[in-house]
């Protein structure tokens, strides 16, 4: 995450409508029980933060009232600003109530409030981190957290290595005989690949890598969790799932939202640092990947790796004007409410040149997907809020029926990531009258009517599994460096082009649109066209 005071913005659970209490639903009869992890105390630096108010607490809280959560669990948030207990549980109390998930029942607040601390601490200073590893024996006495350690950092990203550093110093790293200590790690991870690697090292000095958990809350997605199930717990799909049947992925990550008052960081970051480099790459590897000989942590790590360092990361001037396309938003009309161009936003400079959108092709060179082009695109103010792959399968090798008024479209498999979480195939089929006309048509699965349930947020998940020990949902060190291997190229060669004067490949569309022209281009010269969504 960026700031402590602005976080990367999540989808907003603040107004979502609440679901009721759904009727027994006998699809989720019989399952199994979900573990408990064991009691430890969550220590969040930058805990007076957006991330903390908007996803952590919350998160907290619905493991708490789903039961998961062992009552001696406690949460200390630790941050510069002057609070006691009393005040910093009374704004988490506001918080909670505005972005959980599930309503606040006061009486299991009264339950949770206790285990809300507050410890002021200067990260800079030793003697804030002596004091916070006497503060977290005391209450390893007072509530019984056995010694277990999660460390949160959901501060500036440039606090990261002198915190890690200061948990090193002050001993918190080495966890006594039969206790844990881990570390979670929000993103950005690093701002390049020279950057990824030398936090890698700062980090692994103190940490040992099984310790780290750095996060890409995508992988804590329902959907995207399921994405694996879908291909490895079905026979059917597997054996097409290569370039002899699929003609083309397509990934989209499109977000109505513009910056959200986060002008400053994003000016820092842009399309393919914020969302290329890691939700969209992470789509793309679990997309591709081959199946794991397990489904555990490093085994699924490998075979994330092995794709992303399939893809050639050689970008040649001319290969980015051929295959990436970096657009900005203008002004516009996003749901009926005008918007001010990018340029225009808070701390936004006049002439920026900070991409807002990214389309590219990519290829992923092995022998189960070469020369299938992928193409991934992201935006800010694109029309709507939409995260999508479509495998798009290849035509029929014979067309039977020319006689039919129209050709029917390749199938499609469509993995809808959000909103309207679900799977849906479209294929041919005979319109029902007297002719032989031929017709695409859709069979679709939605997670809310088949489930009749409102899943976890990406957040709850990855608590728990981070107090599980599971680093499954969590990226590895090399994992990381490889992604940053791929996008930090063409970010080096976007600021060459820029310093120099020449950002004519800078395309501007205008907000509440699909993206710039070009982008349609990318895919119109291979003969294919993006998925309107
Ligand atoms: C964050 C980015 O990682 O993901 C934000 O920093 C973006 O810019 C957000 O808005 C999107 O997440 P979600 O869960 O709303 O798709």
């Amino acid at each position: 995450m960026t700031t402590a005071a602005r976080a990367p913005r999540q989808s907003p659970p603040k107004g979502r409508p609440r679901t009721p209490s759904p009727a027994p639903n006998p699809l989720r009869a019989g399952l199994r029980l979900e573990r408990v992890p064991e009691p430890c105390t969550i220590v969040i630096f930058g805990g007076t933060g957006d991330l903390s108010h908007r996803r952590i607490l919350p998160a907290l809280y619905n493991l708490r009232h789903a039961g998961l959560l062992p009552s001696e669990t406690t949460v200390l948030a630790f941050a510069r600003r002057e609070y006691d207990d009393a005040a910093y549980r009374a704004e988490m109390e506001q918080a909670v109530e505005t972005y959980s998930r599930v309503p606040v029942e006061p009486a299991l607040w009264q339950d949770f409030a206790p285990a809300i601390r507050y410890q002021a601490g200067d990260f800079a200073d030793p003697a804030s981190y002596q004091a916070l590893a006497d503060r977290l024996e005391a209450i390893d006495a007072e509530r019984g957290t056995r010694g277990n350690r999660l460390f949160y950092l959901a501060t500036q990203p440039s606090a990261y290595t002198q915190i890690v550093a200061g948990l090193g110093k002050a001993g918190l790293a080495r966890p006594d005989r039969g206790s844990w200590a881990r570390v979670i790690i929000e993103k950005p991870f690093g701002r390049d690949l020279e950057s990824a690697i030398a936090l890698n090292r700062e980090v692994t000095r103190v940490f040992d890598e099984e310790q780290v958990y750095r996060i890409d809350h995508y992988l804590g997605k329902e959907t995207v969790r399921n994405l694996m199930v879908f291909r490895f717990g079905n026979g059917i799909f597997e054996p097409i799932w290569n370039r002899r049947y699929v003609d083309h992925v397509q990934v989209t990550v499109a977000e109505d939202l513009g910056v959200e008052g986060r002008g400053q960081f994003y000016e820092e970051a842009g399309a393919s640092r914020d969302i290329l480099q890691n939700h969209l790459l992470t789509l793309l590897a679990l997309v591709a990947m081959e199946p794991p000989i397990a489904f555990e942590a490093q085994a699924v790590r490998d075979e994330k790796l092995r794709v992303l360092r399939a893809i050639d990361p050689q970008w040649s001037e001319a290969r980015i004007r051929r295959d990436v396309v970096r657009g900005q938003y203008g002004a516009g009309w996003v749901g009926g409410t005008a918007v001010p161009a990018y340029r225009d936003e808070p701390e936004v400079a006049p002439t920026s040149t900070t991409e807002t959108f990214v389309a590219l092709k990519l290829e992923v060179q092995n022998w189960r997907w070469a020369e299938v082009p992928f193409y991934l695109r992201t935006g800010k103010r694109l029309p709507k809020r939409a995260t999508e792959i479509s495998v798009q399968f290849k035509r029929p090798p014979l067309m039977l029926f020319r006689e039919a008024a129209s050709e029917p479209e390749p199938n499609l498999l469509a993995l809808r990531i959000q909103p309207d979480e679900g799977i849906m195939l479209r294929f041919a089929a005979k319109v029902p009258e007297l002719g032989l006309d031929v017709r695409s048509v859709n069979m679709d699965f939605t997670y809310g009517s088949s489930f009749a349930t409102e899943a976890p947020e990406a957040y709850e998940t990855l608590l728990l599994d981070a107090m599980l020990g599971d680093a499954s949902l969590f990226t590895r060190a090399d994992e990381v460096e490889a992604a940053w291997g791929i996008v930090t190229p063409l970010d080096e060669t976007w600021a060459s082009w820029d310093h120099a004067g020449h950002d004519e490949d800078l395309e501007r569309y205008e907000a509440g649109t699909w993206g710039p022209q070009a982008a349609d281009r990318l895919l119109e010269r291979d003969g294919r066209r993006w998925r309107r969504l």
